[in-house]
């Protein structure tokens, strides 16, 4: 069952009801100030950090789910309605919501009135703009009142709902004709104010949340609204908002359009104030004056409309799956550049207090970002890298306002570090930029440990090759790629973190996941050190990556799969001789794409992996489900069989199989599991699936699970990166190279063929590929040895391949 439909010509999802099963949102922003939106018009705000500088309130574990956010209400006689449905809650004539590539567009009608709000956050402005036009379609005048309200977060989301003894008097508004200021803690030591604003007299406002809802009242029923009335409340600490009240009339056919405007604003120390306590509002003006008329609006979408279409014009492709195409040319794309955003800060599972910026997790999404803005890819990599410590290993996180490590949560997560090699290769691939190399890096941002970056990289790789266990194996430390697979935790006390508790480190715990990781990234290092005249050490990793390619051949293979690891006792994990997690999905993706084994391996596992852990939906986790607690292995064993690392299809790494079948070249094996979970083929299951048919979520329920099917932790997941290449780069082959452009299809029988347009180092690459005889690459009319498109300075390069 669907609850909409794409539309593929306005790149949007055109969702129909407002009851979806979850709430369905999507991402307004692209640099400094980023929204989350739902489908009924909920969310929350903030500037760069959804911890550290949260602009709006959103309640995690609310009833309903999804209020707060934006608050609209039309009072038309005695009828209360909010267009997005919520939080008024009044059955609508007509419900629509469009979501599209930064912005929404939510439509509703209740009697004879119309409302179409589009909501977007401009580029590189720090403020999210609410479009708002009212019609009226009946024949008789209407006279509305309107009130727009925001609630006011006091800047860092985990006091705001902890510290409630101070919280409840700071908070502090200033008014200034329709524009209410938020200024809690400005009196003291924080340079930055918020306000929300129309572009039209008011007739009222409230800023005291309390005085506005009134006693025993949510935000569906506010006592001001009901009134039709502003109590003009000044908030004195509690929870201070910004509920401002217009009337309107309408004449029949008549419509009119407001602007609200949710900004966000920084001063110097020196222009702080203007007066005594008074805020300088001079940057808010600006703002203000930007978006004050229809048309500035209109020319700021039509320019983000242009903005996608450029970004999305880099990666194009025309094929005879239509779903495909639509995900691959929109919505892949798009949540790629979320990803990039957002790592797993903030989302309607990840509650922007916890995680920040993951090592691993920022890496791995530059791998499906890098062609859309290599530049930003650039500086993501160095501030990645700005927290590694010197001798290879990392913080496992960092916060995106302040760039520093997260000590919470610390390292020793001993696959992070590869992974850094995995996205700087990856970045050089794609722009020839070598000079990243040398980019001065510090350790641990610390100012005067800079080096060039490639120092960062060797010691990555140094960090595994001298972290090996008894079996020769890289040792796991709290974690490899699957942060719950904790060999050295041995966690017995309730609430501890699984994470970052380790109660008998053993020295021992090996993963071969990292194996197949070292001898992939580390045959990707070696390359480029002999691209860099660096052969002697290109020599000396090889004979790393052989002896630990050695190992996982020796020690990491079962007989008909790859092992996963091996546990702190020197026991296998993964392996037949379990009885349950007898086989997991990691090692057989990554031993494969690293070609350990060569093809007579992969093709073992991969018919073991499809045969134990293949489901309607991909590829579970492992298999069977642990179905007790084991505390040699740690926070894995404590979900419910089928659930997240337990056994779901947790998609992230599911792509990994898909790269492997391409590797030993099954094209059907490939594309039958891409579609597993591609959003746009499992559309049609929304009712099961449950979560947006538009983005890749984190988890679907595997077979053991109660709701086998269901999926979880929309957005925020590798996946989207992961997909992004198995896609591009496996299925259409479409390779960035060091000297040019690998075109090398692995396709399903069932496609003959395609056309993609691929911008490239300047060069915009016509490929077409098609079956048939006379096989071979033609550029430019002339036919090509092998598989790789020569770079070259012209602006178009014509590629035909048959196959
Ligand atoms: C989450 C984490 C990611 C980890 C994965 C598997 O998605 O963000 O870092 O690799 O879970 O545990
Ligand atoms: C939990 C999740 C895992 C995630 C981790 C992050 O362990 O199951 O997916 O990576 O938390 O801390």
């Amino acid at each position: 069952m669907q609850y909409g439909y794409f539309d593929d010509d306005a790149k949007e999802y055109v969702i129909t009801r407002a009851d979806t099963p979850l709430p369905w949102i999507n991402y307004l922003g692209s640099d400094g100030f980023f929204s989350l939106i739902s489908n009924t018009c909920g969310g929350y705000s903030f500037y760069k950090d959804a911890k550290l500088r949260r602009i709006t309130r959103f309640r995690y574990n609310n009833v309903p789910h999804d209020e707060g956010g934006r608050c609209f209400y039309i009072c038309d006689g005695e009828t209360v309605w909010s267009p997005a449905f919520l939080p008024a809650k009044t059955a609508l004539d007509f419900y629509r919501c469009r979501h599209g590539l930064g912005y929404s567009v939510f439509e509703g009608k209740k009697n004879g009135v119309s409302a179409s709000l589009t909501v977007t956050v401009p580029m590189l402005t720090d403020m999210e703009v609410q479009k708002l036009v009212l019609k009226n379609e009946s024949s008789i005048e209407k006279k509305l009142t309107v009130y727009g309200v925001a609630e006011w977060c006091l800047w860092n989301a985990v006091d705001d709902s902890t510290n409630f003894q101070r919280n409840w008097n700071i908070g502090e508004v200033e008014i200034e004709g329709g524009t209410v200021y938020h200024k809690t803690e400005y009196r003291e030591r924080r340079n930055h104010y918020a306000f929300y604003s129309v572009n039209a007299p008011i007739d009222g406002f409230d800023t005291d949340r309390d005085t506005f809802l009134g006693r025993f009242r949510g935000w569906s029923e506010p006592q001001a609204v009901e009134q039709r009335t502003s109590f003009m409340s000044i908030a004195a600490g509690w929870a201070p908002i910004a509920a401002l009240r217009l009337s309107l009339t309408l004449a029949p056919g008549e419509s009119k359009t407001l602007l609200f405007r949710l900004g966000y604003v920084e001063n110097t120390q020196e222009k702080k104030f203007t007066a005594l306590n008074v805020i300088n509002k001079e940057k808010a003006h600006a703002m203000l004056a930007a978006f004050d008329t229809e048309a500035q609006f209109d020319a700021a979408m039509d320019a983000l409309k242009a903005y996608w279409s450029s970004l999305l014009s880099r990666f194009a492709v025309q094929s005879s799956e239509d779903k495909l195409d639509r995900m691959v040319n929109i919505w892949n794309q798009y949540q790629c550049m979320v990803t990039f955003n957002m790592s797993r800060s903030a989302s309607y599972y990840e509650s922007g207090t916890g995680r920040g910026m993951g090592f691993r997790d920022s890496c791995q999404d530059l791998l499906g970002f890098v062609h859309l803005i290599p530049e930003r890819a650039r500086e993501r990599i160095i501030d990645i890298a700005s927290i590694q410590f010197a001798d290879g290993s990392t913080y496992h996180q960092y916060q995106p306002l302040t760039k520093r490590g997260n000590a919470d949560i610390g390292s020793g997560f001993n696959d992070d570090p590869l992974w850094l090699i995995a996205c700087t290769c990856a970045y050089i691939r794609e722009t020839g930029d070598f000079s990243i190399l040398d980019e001065p890096t510090p350790f641990n941002n610390e100012t005067g440990t800079e080096v060039p970056l490639m120092e960062h990289l060797r010691r990555s790789l140094r960090y595994t090759v001298e972290h090996r266990g008894p079996h020769g194996l890289p040792l796991i430390g709290r974690a490899d790629w699957n942060d719950c697979l904790n060999l050295n935790c041995f966690s017995l006390t309730p609430g501890e973190s699984f994470q970052t508790c380790s109660n008998f480190e053993s020295g021992k715990a090996e993963s071969v996941f990292i194996a197949g990781m070292f001898v992939k990234y580390g045959k990707e290092y070696a390359a480029l050190c002999d691209r860099i005249g660096l052969s002697e050490e290109a020599a000396d990793v090889r004979v790393s990556v052989e002896e630990i390619e050695q190992a996982t051949l020796r020690f990491g293979w079962d007989g008909e799969w790859f092992r996963r690891a091996y546990d702190a006792f020197e026991r296998p994990i993964g392996s037949r001789e379990n009885d349950e997690g007898k086989i997991f999905i990691e090692p057989q993706g990554f031993c494969v794409m690293a070609g350990i084994g060569g093809p007579e391996y992969g093709k073992r596992a991969l018919a073991s992996t499809e045969a134990l852990l293949g489901n309607e939906f991909g590829i579970e986790v492992l298999h069977p489900c642990y179905t007790e607690y084991h505390d040699y292995l740690g926070e894995i064993s404590s979900y419910p069989p089928g659930y997240k690392e337990n056994g779901s299809v947790f998609c992230h790494n599911n792509p990994w199989i898909t790269l492997a079948y391409c590797m030993v070249k099954d094209g059907n094996g490939a594309f039958d599991l891409y579609k597993r979970n591609a959003p746009a083929y499992i559309e049609d299951k929304s009712e099961i699936h449950r979560t947006e048919p538009y983005c890749y979520s984190q988890t679907i329920a595997g077979r053991d699970a109660k709701t086998y099917g269901e999926a979880k932790n929309a957005w925020l997941t590798g996946t989207a990166a992961w997909s992004f290449v198995a896609v591009s780069q496996g299925i259409l082959g479409i390779r960035p190279d060091y000297d040019g452009l690998i075109v090398d299809p692995c396709l399903p029988d069932t496609m003959d063929g395609y056309r993609l347009s691929r911008l490239f180092r300047g060069t915009r690459y016509d490929v077409t590929v098609r079956r048939g005889e006379n096989k071979g690459l033609i550029v430019n009319g002339k036919p090509v040895p092998g598989n790789i498109v020569p770079l070259t300075d012209a602006p178009v390069c014509a590629v035909a391949l048959t196959i």
